[in-house]
């Protein structure tokens, strides 16, 4: 029987009300995408990994291939980036910006691949750099963004580039005196002006966690977002968390400088797991959780309501990163180096970060190397020279950096840690037995050494950069996936 038309009408009416709510409340979330790892997932295998998870956006660093190619018809909005290093030439003329544009987004954007943004750099203002990049960074946007528009795609695929949120600051520490940093102030105007006049969003990474780190005395419930006992007020409004005084530090530089309007994307916002005396899965899935929950209310930040659009920091581990920043820099990932998720993590919101939130789905057909670790021999002497030196040389090549105070391997004794950087160094180079003998005092094993929260890892099966395997070694990787199955039903170890 046919519905009353009445109440059809209200039917369409609350679907419409509804999905108007959705699209206000339940804002997909975004996440970065690096590569900097010795063994990566297979690119389709990340791509699914996404899509199982919800992630309707991602970031990359670059515009490789394979992972372009991986994410064609995946629905997932991409921002592709380009490295620091080739701000320099993309400066130079427009040739360079036109070659890049024709292979790394026309051709991509032409083969369904839903690229919405440039992002020309990264972070090149840091101070670190050393004013490296402060006179090219601008002349590459520009050369881009003439680029796109030969190419007829300036209106679909924005240029920005994405800042560390040290170019603005508050001198006072209210968000309300946010200006822009004094030595690139005119830069950073020039910089706004253009993505003003082209619609392009400002791309600011927020960093509660470095904070923290930096500085001891960082209330550490202020980087969190459950309310806070060192709130910042300031004037009307009382910040409860780092977050949102941080963000509308930016609001109130951009307004203060006649650009109220100009668009925000959180372009990395996470908590590292490892690494440091404060990087830990609990803290990293209450952060995460907390900053979730609250940009699914809808609430913004008290200078700009509604809908915050930001990628998380990151999505899997990566054991190559420089240590530079610190030993937690490898350990931003809300999976590990194998797709494996760290802590339950409700991408919509809803959990509070302590004890409810839904579990994300791990990685699908991750093919391992075998069941075998490195070890020191039983029989070997902490006492003997070749172990210092070995261990240098491991952790030198391969990822120490779960060793150390208050880490996840903080609690082994000192053959463990000799074990630990074994294991490490032999892992990165595929379990080659020439990888597990440092003169004669190590040794592999069949029976797994991690402890606690000490995970001796098994890498995965290399993959030529992380694209599809070829056809001649397929046939060998079901049987390993058949294999490794076979392993996780039987040891549930990961
Ligand atoms: C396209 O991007 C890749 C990866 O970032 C880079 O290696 C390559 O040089 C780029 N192509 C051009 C023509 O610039
Ligand atoms: C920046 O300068 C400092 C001090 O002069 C130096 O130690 C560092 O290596 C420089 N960094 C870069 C990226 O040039
Ligand atoms: C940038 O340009 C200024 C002014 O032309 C110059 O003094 C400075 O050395 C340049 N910096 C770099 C890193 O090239
Ligand atoms: C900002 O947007 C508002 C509302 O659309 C508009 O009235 C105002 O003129 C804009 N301001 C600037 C500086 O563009
Ligand atoms: C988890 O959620 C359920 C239902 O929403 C609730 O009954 C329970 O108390 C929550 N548990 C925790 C630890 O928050
Ligand atoms: C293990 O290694 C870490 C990192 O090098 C070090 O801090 C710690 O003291 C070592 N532990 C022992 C028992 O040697």
């Amino acid at each position: 029987m046919a519905p009353a038309p009445l109440a059809g009408g209200r039917l369409v009416l609350v679907v419409v009300v509804a999905a108007a709510c959705m699209a206000r409340w339940s804002e997909g979330i975004g996440v970065n995408w690096g590569t900097q790892l010795s063994h990566p997932l297979p690119a389709s295998t990340v791509v699914q990994l996404l899509k199982d998870n919800g992630f309707d956006r991602v970031k990359l660093f670059d515009a490789e291939d394979g992972i372009l190619a991986a994410l064609k018809g995946s629905g997932i909005q991409v921002m592709v980036g380009i490295p620091n290093d080739m701000l320099a030439d993309l400066a130079a003329g427009a040739k360079a910006a036109d070659d890049w544009v024709a292979t790394n987004v026309s051709n991509h954007v032409n083969n369904g691949v839903d690229i919405r943004y440039v992002a020309v750099g990264n972070e090149p203002f840091l101070e670190t750099f050393n004013g490296t990049y402060l006179n090219t960074t601008f002349p590459a946007m520009q050369s881009v963004q003439a680029a796109l528009k030969k190419a007829g795609l300036a209106d679909k695929v924005k240029v920005t580039v994405p800042l560390n949120a040290d170019v603005y600051q508050s001198p006072t520490g209210k968000p309300s005196d946010g200006d822009f940093r004094a030595d690139i102030h005119g830069l950073m105007l020039t910089i706004v002006q253009f993505l003003a006049d082209t619609g392009a969003p400002f791309v600011a990474n927020v960093y509660p966690f470095i904070s923290l780190y930096k500085d001891p005395n960082f209330p550490l419930d202020y980087a969190f977002f459950q309310g806070s006992s060192a709130p910042v007020v300031d004037g009307g409004v009382t910040y409860q968390n780092t977050f949102d005084a941080n963000h509308d530090t930016l609001v109130a530089a951009l307004r203060r400088n006649g650009y109220p309007n100009v668009s925000i994307i959180v372009g990395e916002v996470g908590w590292p797991t490892d690494g440091d005396a404060n990087a830990n899965p609990q803290y990293a899935r209450q952060f995460n959780q907390g900053f979730l929950t609250h940009i699914a209310s809808g609430q913004g930040t008290p200078l700009r309501p509604g809908p915050v659009d930001a990628y998380l920091f990151s999505l899997i581990d990566e054991d190559q990163k420089s240590i530079e920043p610190g030993n937690f820099e490898r350990h931003w990932g809300v999976f590990y180096y194998d797709g494996q998720p760290k802590y339950p993590l409700s991408l919509r919101g809803g959990g509070n970060g302590n004890g409810n939130g839904s579990t994300l789905m791990p990685a699908k057909g991750v093919t391992y190397l075998q069941r075998r670790w490195c070890v020191m021999k039983p029989s070997a002497s902490l006492a003997d020279q070749k172990v210092g030196d070995s261990v240098s040389y491991a952790c030198g090549l391969a990822d120490c950096t779960s060793l150390g105070y208050k880490t996840s391997c903080g609690g082994l004794d000192a053959k463990g840690n000799v074990s630990y950087a074994f294991n490490s160094y032999y892992q990165v180079n595929d379990q080659d037995d020439r990888a597990c003998d440092f003169k004669g005092i190590a040794t592999t094993t069949t029976v797994d050494p991690s402890a606690g929260s000490c995970r001796f890892i098994i890498e995965i099966t290399p993959t030529a950069n992380g694209v599809a395997m070829a056809a001649t070694v397929r046939v060998a990787g079901v049987m390993a996936a058949i294999l490794a199955a076979f392993i996780h039903l039987v040891v549930p170890v990961f």
